[in-house]
């Protein structure tokens, strides 16, 4: 049986914990200023920090639920406006002269801290605000996973794998005019395998010696004032640093805000402008580097974003898909005499691979619970004999004794419905044909 990973903790466990959690974070707050006789303290902004990250966690956790998404990024935003009241209130900012379009550079006084970690990591662009520690953090190893192990998802795969391929950048892209320099928007419903097939692409090209740097694009707006514009540019210049690099920002929503949206905050405005800048430096920077972005609301990112990146749809997957997917992660389950991987696949329409991720492991572990039931060995303890018993179980499976059934298929699928794709499906057909609007 293919491995999955089993998430123990249910939706309503996971809100409460998250909502408890920031529940915590924002009366230890309020009670530091009281403590504090009014005064603003970096403690008590840190607090409003991890709120607000804390609200991130959260807004991923409902992203297909537009209200309850819509209600923690308002409390995200309240956060990030407290954070930085208090900061500009212990700190008072110095007249600036107005930012060009030009690099901004990093302060001389951050020049000070350690370009190197106790690990030896070392950087060029370690500064106060992002140390050495968090910028060795968005360096990944490898993902287990290659394209080998993504089912269906042929067009993407093909066309990365062009860029897989022309890795070396040689004479004939230079004669062709091919640019070092390439980047992909993955947008699409949760669930699609967005992040699962650039981990795929990222394992592929890490082999040919790329490295891989990864962002989340809500860490990133949760950042202390200030903090999220030079984290952009801190780490799009590491990828320059660092060819042949992949840079990829998960959730891009969150960095590059549509300065076109009604209630775009000043802080979201300043990320974007920081995030097109930093962008079009590295584009412009001549290296090798491959920039991916994904999103379940490509809605939500600046039109300018949108205009300089190859938009890659990924849909949900196909019967085709669904088909080879049951097969591949049932693999010697079998399904019983009188039911077919065909019907799983055609019952499977409007499923994405989490739900059907999430259908696969609720079979599998009602499989092992009828199995350890069937067949219980029991020692001269009248205890279970657990090895004996799964050998037992495992020979039943490969002789077809135990296999799914579709009752047991139903059942559970009446359990678990797919997830509600209906209004994020129309926000994202809203996006194309917008979209088509801008580039013909
Ligand atoms: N092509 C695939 N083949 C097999 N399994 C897949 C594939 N794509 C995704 N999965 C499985 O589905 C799960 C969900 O995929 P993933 O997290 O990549 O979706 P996503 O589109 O990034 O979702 P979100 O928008 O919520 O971030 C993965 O953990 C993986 O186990
Ligand atoms: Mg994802």
């Amino acid at each position: 049986m293919a491995l999955y990973n089993l998430s123990n903790t249910s939706y309503s466990g996971k809100m409460n914990e998250r909502t408890h959690q920031y529940n915590n974070y924002i009366n230890q707050a309020e009670a530091l200023r009281i403590k504090n006789e009014n005064k603003p303290t970096l403690e008590e902004a840190e607090l409003y920090q991890a709120a607000a990250r804390v609200c991130g966690e959260i807004m991923a956790i409902n992203n297909t639920q537009r209200n309850v998404y819509g209600q923690w990024k308002a409390r995200r935003d309240d956060c990030i406006k407290t954070m930085e009241r208090i900061v500009a209130a212990i700190n008072p900012a110095p007249a600036k002269a107005p930012e060009t379009t030009a690099s901004r550079t990093i302060e001389s006084s951050d020049r000070a801290v350690s370009n190197t970690t106790a690990s030896g990591f070392k950087t060029n662009n370690a500064c106060k605000d992002v140390p050495a520690a968090t910028i060795e953090s968005w360096y990944k190893s490898m993902p287990k996973h290659s394209f080998a192990d993504v089912t269906g998802m042929d067009d993407v795969k093909d066309l990365l794998m062009n860029h897989v391929s022309s890795s070396g950048w040689s004479r004939l892209d230079e004669i062709l005019g091919i640019p070092p320099f390439q980047s992909f928007f993955l947008y699409g419903a949760p669930g699609t395998g967005k992040t699962f097939i650039i981990e795929a692409f990222a394992h592929e090209m890490m082999q040919k010696g790329f490295k891989f740097i990864r962002l989340l694009g809500g860490d990133i707006h949760a950042s202390l004032v200030g903090v999220a514009e030079k984290t952009v540019e801190i780490a799009f210049q590491e990828a320059i640093d660092n060819e042949p690099c992949i840079i990829f920002i998960d959730e891009i929503e969150n960095v590059c805000v549509s300065r076109s949206q009604n209630n775009i905050e000043g802080h979201e405005k300043r990320l974007t402008v920081a995030f097109l800048e930093a962008y079009n430096l590295l584009k412009s920077s001549g290296k090798r580097v491959i920039f991916l972005g994904a999103t379940n609301y490509p809605s939500m990112v600046d039109e300018a974003m949108l205009d300089r990146i190859q938009l890659v749809r990924i849909p949900l997957p196909d019967y085709e898909t669904r088909l080879n997917f049951f097969k591949d992660t049932f693999n010697v389950l079998q399904p019983a005499a009188d039911f077919t991987f065909e019907e799983m696949a055609q019952s499977t329409e409007n499923y994405s691979f989490r739900d059907l991720g999430r259908l696969a492991d609720t079979i599998a572990i009602n499989i092992k619970s009828q199995a350890m039931d069937e067949y219980a060995v029991v020692d001269e303890n009248e205890k279970i004999d657990e090895e004996m018993t799964s050998k037992m179980a495992v020979d039943a499976i490969v002789k077809g004794e135990l296999a799914v059934t579709r009752e047991l298929f139903s059942k559970i699928q009446g359990e678990m419905p797919p997830s509600d794709k209906t209004k994020i499906n129309e926000e994202i057909e809203a996006f194309e044909k917008r979209v088509k609007g801008i580039n013909s």
